[in-house]
């Protein structure tokens, strides 16, 4: 295989970094194709913890190519941070390429993101609870067809003029709008176009170096961030994400053909979890939902707020194997689970006319009626971190995984036992 999509199957955060941090070793190219630095990927070596926002999870491997894709957002305020920060851990960045057409965040959208927040929190009770990154907004403004490009923040005319325009517009709906204060635009322009003179060794064509390393026959990866259930049209709409973090995305954020896809992993937890507000069927609210949170260090990579926790529940997964039409399953976090007596997962819905609904209903209204069908799986003991194949598993973990992959229809290939590159075993 030369060409794999890595995706989130849940809602985010099931150890995308490390899936592709262990395979980038042997990949010549890795791509970050959406989403921005609302994702935080964790790649453990040994003792050290890098925690990656806009870098692809390839960085660590000098040799390893690392784009960031057209579909991608980018602060640069950030990314130039975390390539400083990397930098100061011995990690030059150098095998690092920006596309020219990516979106720049903007302080406005940063601003905008709250300020939308705070509204409809306000009007309805209830927000999005996004990162407050700006992610939404700049998205936005690319639909629009106004937004700066990385192509732009290197050319300092073309980024005045856009500044002006765009910003001007922003100003009013930030002051008429919402009553906030207005943008210093001058003040932005000194700032980014500095951004832009540290950034423009990096600038290229993330298309033609994905098609050409393909076609020479090299390894390439496409690091998905977010997840299935934060996708703009397949997660649950309006508490997802702005771009499209599903397989087909890495195609249209990175320039590519479906053709080019050779294999699309998903990458899941052994139970669930979410950050943020929105429906979660199989949410647990007593204490093991508790002990799962503290056990799996479940606190947001990006943001540290304490992420929601629940049962596995095959009617996501079977929706993120049709979506992404998944090749196979990476389960993280077996290891979480140990000690709890006995395990549930999630076979089917049912509503409450008392239909069985097998699929991920379409609309959240729909969702509503919605409770959990569980099959109870006895639990399994022990320090699993130490294991390095299947059948050095305790049997009743063995069953569990079996049970999983026959609920949701795809091969678990990898199994996570631990934060670190050497814990996982692959069947
Ligand atoms: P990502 O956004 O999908 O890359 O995932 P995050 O990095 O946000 O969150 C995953 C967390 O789980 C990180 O703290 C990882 O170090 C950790 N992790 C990944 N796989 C395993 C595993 O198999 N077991 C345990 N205990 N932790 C894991
Ligand atoms: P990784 O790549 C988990 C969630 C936010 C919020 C919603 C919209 O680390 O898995 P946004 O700032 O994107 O407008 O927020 O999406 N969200 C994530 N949750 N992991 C992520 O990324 C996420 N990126 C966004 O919490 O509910
Ligand atoms: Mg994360």
């Amino acid at each position: 295989m030369s060409s794999s999509v890595i995706v989130g199957t849940q809602w985010g955060d099931e150890g995308k970094g490390k899936i592709i941090d262990i395979m980038a070793e042997k990949a010549d190219v890795v791509v970050r194709s959406s989403g921005g630095n609302n994702a935080g990927h964790t790649v453990v070596h040994g003792n050290e913890v890098y925690k990656l926002h806009l870098l692809p999870s390839g960085i660590l491997y000098p040799e390893t190519l690392c784009l960031i894709g057209s579909g991608v957002v980018v602060d640069p305020a950030v990314l130039l941070e975390e390539i400083t920060n990397m930098n100061k851990r011995g990690v030059t960045c150098d095998n690092l390429r920006i596309d020219a057409r990516a979106d720049i965040i903007m302080p406005w959208h940063r601003l905008l993101d709250r300020l939308s927040e705070e509204f409809k929190a306000k009007q309805t009770g209830v927000n999005i609870g996004t990162t407050g990154r700006g992610i939404g907004p700049c998205y936005t403004d690319k639909a629009e067809r106004i937004g700066i490009r990385m192509y732009d923040l290197v050319h300092p005319e073309v980024l005045k003029k856009k500044i002006k325009e765009t910003g001007e517009l922003k100003n009013l709906i930030i002051t008429k709008v919402y009553g906030g204060e207005a943008c210093d635009l001058d003040a932005i322009y000194e700032e980014y176009k500095a951004y832009g003179e540290k950034l423009a060794k990096y600038m290229a064509d993330a298309s033609v170096i994905a098609f050409e390393a393909y076609q020479a026959g090299k390894k390439v990866l496409f690091e998905g961030a977010q997840a299935t259930l934060l996708d703009i049209d397949f997660g649950t709409y309006p508490f997802v994400t702005s771009s499209h973090p599903i397989a087909g995305g890495a195609c249209v954020g990175t320039g590519i053909g479906p053709k080019l896809i050779d294999e699309v992993i998903g990458v899941g937890k052994s139970y669930t979890t979410r950050v943020g507000n929105g429906p979660f069927p199989t949410e647990l609210f007593d204490e093991t939902g508790d002990l799962i949170r503290e056990r799996g260090g479940e606190y947001g990579t990006t943001t540290g707020r304490p992420r929601r926790t629940g049962w596995f529940d095959a009617v996501i997964m079977r929706h993120a194997v049709r979506v992404n039409g998944l090749t196979s399953l990476a389960i993280n976090k077996f290891d979480t689970l140990a000690g709890i007596p006995v395990l549930k997962v999630c076979t089917a819905y049912k509503t409450t006319d008392g239909e069985i609904l097998k699929d991920f209903p379409v609309t959240l209204e729909e969702l509503a009626k919605c409770s959990p069908i569980y099959e109870e799986i006895e639990g399994y003991e022990g320090d699993l971190s130490g294991c390095r194949s299947f059948e050095e598993l305790p049997e009743k973990a063995q069953a569990y995984v079996k049970r999983l992959e026959e609920l949701c229809g795809c091969p678990i290939k990898i199994l996570g036992i631990g934060p670190g590159r050497d814990q996982i075993i692959v069947r």
